[in-house]
């Protein structure tokens, strides 16, 4: 059966402090409205609606910027949950299937989660998700006999008994779709904060015959976002979570808790991570790598074999074949260099292809920015690029070629040719031990009081 997926974004998120919508604030450089779509596109659902209020062009474009499309929706005035949810009816018009609402600021439901949500919604009309609350505080409660779920009564309108509920609603819900529209129109807005309570459909379905239950899920799982510390509480979540995943699947980190993971890094087994190593987004490492401390990478692909630092820098668009070896303080651009490239020392490569076994010698740097324009500088391979060469760009060096080091080379250097682009060198015989001597005096002078 096919699945629709409805996102509550629609809130401000007032404790945030911020300009910009709570949903929009980021883990793991994604925004937690991502986090929400990614779990539920694990389902792979036949329609996304997300539903946008507060800064409702800024949620859609970045709905967008995810799921092109995906089909974003206004609420113009936050009336409730059962209210949100309504606004999401013209964009389902003519879907038949188990529809699932989730939250934009809970970004941690799981996907084998939603499955069990799937599978109990095979035997019951309604399907909540719930979890066993450390400290129940404010959420809603779910009322229950024996396995059965009778309504959920939120906190606000809870008396003593209910509120000594410990099983409480993490907001999720499973239903076929024409039957969760229909109990929505059935809900009012009679109760202690005069809102449109999604939660009301549970004790109006089952009045009405249905059945429904509930998934329990851990409750680590439910975490939400109200503030600037649980974002951070979150972050720090995602990042244990993810660093648990990667070891598991056969990374090796030797310090964990300093390696910080974007929320798509990829990296493949047998890599190892040394310690303070931070991942921006759009990172994939194959297998067999080796990431030194204190590297940064973003938006790069770094191949089997490869070495990277400690001390590197690899930017967006840094592409590096087999057996690259990247050392310290170099940083790679928008660069493709090819297997067994070595840059080892205090060098910047931008707006580069770099062909295969090339040697960058120290201090070489890619002059790509002439101010305005950005221009490439192309390597062959099996080339020798001396210390401290300046390359002019756009410029090219053939296969082969070498560069004198301290050159600054200006002109394109044909395949084999030796390029020396530097002063000559000249030698004044005793000439050094002459200014010493004089300048040794002087000094000798000025001590004396002169
Ligand atoms: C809701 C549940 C509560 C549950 C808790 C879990 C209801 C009535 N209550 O309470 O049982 O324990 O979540 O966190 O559903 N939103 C909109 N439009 C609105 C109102 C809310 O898009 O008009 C969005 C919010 O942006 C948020 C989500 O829905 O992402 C939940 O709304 P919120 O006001 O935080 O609900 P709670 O009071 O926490
Ligand atoms: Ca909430």
């Amino acid at each position: 059966m096919s699945t629709a997926l409805i996102i509550l974004a629609a809130g401000k998120g007032t404790r945030m402090e911020s300009d910009l919508p709570k949903v929009l604030h980021s883990i793991a450089h994604a925004p937690m409205l991502w986090h929400a779509m990614r779990a539920g596109r694990a389902l792979d659902p036949e329609a996304t609606v997300v539903v946008a209020g507060h800064e409702a062009a800024k949620v859609e474009a970045s709905a967008l910027d995810y799921d092109p499309e995906a089909k974003v929706v206004l609420q113009a005035e936050q009336l409730g949950t059962a209210h949100a949810v309504a606004q999401a009816k013209d964009a389902l018009d003519g879907f038949f299937g188990n529809a699932i609402v989730l939250y934009g600021d809970t970004p941690f439901i799981s996907e084998a989660t939603l499955e069990a949500m799937l599978e109990a919604r095979q035997t019951h009309d309604l399907v909540v998700l719930g979890f066993d609350a450390a400290d129940p505080g404010r959420y809603g409660r779910l009322v229950t006999q024996g396995e059965a779920l009778e309504r959920i009564v939120e906190f606000k309108d809870a008396n003593e008994e209910e509120r000594a509920i410990t099983l409480c609603n993490s907001g999720v819900v499973c239903a076929d779709a024409a039957t969760l529209f229909a109990l929505i129109d059935a809900v009012g807005n009679d109760n202690a904060s005069g809102e449109y309570y999604l939660t009301d459909i549970i004790g109006i379905g089952r009045s009405q015959g249905l059945s429904a239950t509930v998934v329990r899920c851990d409750e680590s799982e439910t975490l939400g976002v109200n503030s600037r510390a649980e974002l951070a509480d979150a972050e720090r979540l995602f990042q244990s979570r993810r660093r648990a995943e990667l070891m598991a699947d056969g990374v090796s980190l030797q310090a964990p808790d300093t390696v910080f993971l974007s929320w798509d890094t990829i990296i493949g087994r047998d890599s190892e991570i040394e310690p303070n190593v931070i991942f921006g987004p759009d990172v994939t490492v194959e297998n067999d790598v080796r990431i030194r401390g204190f590297s940064h990478i973003e938006g790069a692909h770094v191949s089997r074999g490869s070495t990277i630092g400690p001390f590197a820098r690899l930017r967006p668009g840094a592409e590096l074949a087999e057996n690259v070896h990247i050392g310290n303080f170099v940083e790679v651009k928008n660069a493709v260099l090819h297997e067994g490239v070595k840059a080892n020392h205090l060098t910047y490569l931008g707006d580069a292809e770099i062909g295969a076994r090339t040697n960058i010698g120290a201090g070489t740097v890619t002059c790509n920015y002439d101010g305005v324009f950005k221009h490439k500088t192309t390597i062959g391979e099996d080339a020798f690029i001396g210390s401290d060469t300046m390359l002019v760009a756009p410029i090219t060096v053939g296969d082969g070629a070498m560069t004198a080091s301290g050159s600054t080379i200006t002109e394109d250097v044909p395949a084999g040719a030796l390029a020396v682009a530097r002063a000559r060198q000249e030698v004044k015989p005793g000439l050094a031990k002459k200014l010493f001597d004089m300048l040794k005096a002087r000094k000798a002078r000025q001590g004396k009081g002169a």
